[in-house]
């Protein structure tokens, strides 16, 4: 497939989820369901070193416990990526985001999270947090330009030893 043609992204979403990049192949977001789990575990070993990749029994536990804060993202026919979460003491952690390295740069990830952003809404949660890794740019940037703000970081949080910076975004609803 020629992803450098992603084009419509359709989504209930509002800008910029909406941006026209061509016209060949249409993106949205939907509810994970458990026969793509395969097609997630994709995108994973895709994205994260293989230490810190979620195996099907995690995918599938998340599915089950919180099927409405696990979303896909499908362009054409392939599921491009993934957002899932879980709800903690009043609060959303989106536990894991990834994009397909072949989809990345296109402001798939920023739809990904709003979309996940939305979903949380509806739980009535005050917080979304999240961990990443210190030395990850491109997804610190993205949360930052989000509007989550570090509040913490933990020491030899990855495999690696490497620590995470502890981000939390105070939702707007309550
Ligand atoms: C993090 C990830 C989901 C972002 O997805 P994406 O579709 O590439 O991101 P987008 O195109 O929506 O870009 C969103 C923001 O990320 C940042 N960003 C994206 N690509 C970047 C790059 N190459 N360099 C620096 N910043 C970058 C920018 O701030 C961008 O916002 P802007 O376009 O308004 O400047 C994706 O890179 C990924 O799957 N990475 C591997 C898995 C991972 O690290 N997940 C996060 C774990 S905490």
């Amino acid at each position: 497939m020629d992803t450098s043609s992603i084009a419509r992204i359709t989504s209930p979403q509002s800008s910029p989820c909406n941006e026209s990049l061509d016209n060949t192949i249409t993106c949205s977001f939907r509810q994970a369901m458990l026969s793509d789990i395969s097609s997630i575990l994709e995108v994973e070993n895709d994205s994260f070193d293989v230490k810190e990749r979620f195996n099907s029994e995690i995918f599938t536990w998340l599915l089950i416990s919180y099927p409405e804060l696990f979303l896909v993202l499908e362009c054409g026919n392939e599921i491009a990526g993934y957002a899932v979460g879980v709800i903690e003491a009043n609060r959303c952690q989106l536990v894991s985001i990834a994009v397909k390295s072949t989809y990345r740069g296109r402001r798939l990830g920023k739809c990904l999270l709003r979309a996940f952003e939305d979903k949380c809404l509806k739980f009535n949660v005050g917080s979304i947090r999240l961990e990443v890794k210190v030395s990850n740019n491109v997804a610190l940037r993205l949360y930052l330009s989000e509007g989550y703000r570090v509040i913490g970081k933990i020491k030899n949080y990855y495999s690696d030893g490497s620590d995470a910076l502890l981000l939390e975004k105070r939702l707007s609803n309550i």
